[in-house]
């Protein structure tokens, strides 16, 4: 039996891209999406807002191994939270799922992109741009280990950002 499962798992910090990118996978390939913070967020029926303010970042977190438990290797792509590679025990299971892909972006991008909605739990701080900061420099080395590869979406669509995927996994077999 193969080790490793024929998904696409999408990685990154928040702003990254992933769900975006994902969407279009999901539509190219003709392949179910399984977006994590939605699923989390339809079991508890809260959204992810409340449920860090109600049941606390830690509770997120197991409701995430959880899921990730649940998952088979069956071809699909799936769009992680941005703070999935906190745990080495998620990082094992993405890898046995499929090909793991980081998406980057440098700090200014990203912070750009989150502050378009005011959505994101960890960001909501006296200075988001300060926080932003310190938790890409605590997770880049984390999401780098955890990858196969990773694409810059800086300067790219979300298109060109799944052509870049699909070239890059062609070109490994
Ligand atoms: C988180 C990222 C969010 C969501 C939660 C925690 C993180 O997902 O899972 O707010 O720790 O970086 P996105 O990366 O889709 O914003």
């Amino acid at each position: 039996m193969r080790e490793r499962g024929e998904a696409i798992v999408l990685i990154g910090f928040m702003g990254s891209g992933k769900s975006s990118v994902g969407r279009h996978l999901a539509k190219r390939l003709r392949l179910p999406r399984y977006d994590m913070d939605h699923m989390i967020s339809s079991r508890i029926g809260r959204t992810i807002g409340e449920i860090f303010e109600r049941d606390g970042e830690e509770a997120f977190r197991a409701a995430e191994t959880q899921l990730l438990r649940e998952f088979s290797k069956e071809a699909a792509i799936v769009v992680t939270g941005g703070g999935i590679v906190l745990r080495a025990e998620n990082t094992a299971m993405l890898r046995r799922l499929g090909s793991v892909v980081n998406l980057a972006a440098d700090e200014g991008t990203l912070f750009e992109r989150v502050s378009r909605r005011r959505t994101r739990p960890l960001l909501k701080t006296p200075h988001p741009r300060g926080t932003l900061r310190e938790l890409l420099r605590a997770r880049e080395p984390l999401y780098l280990a955890a990858a196969d590869f990773t694409v810059d979406t800086s300067a790219l669509r979300h298109e060109q950002v799944a052509d870049a995927i699909l070239a890059r996994l062609e070109k490994c077999g």
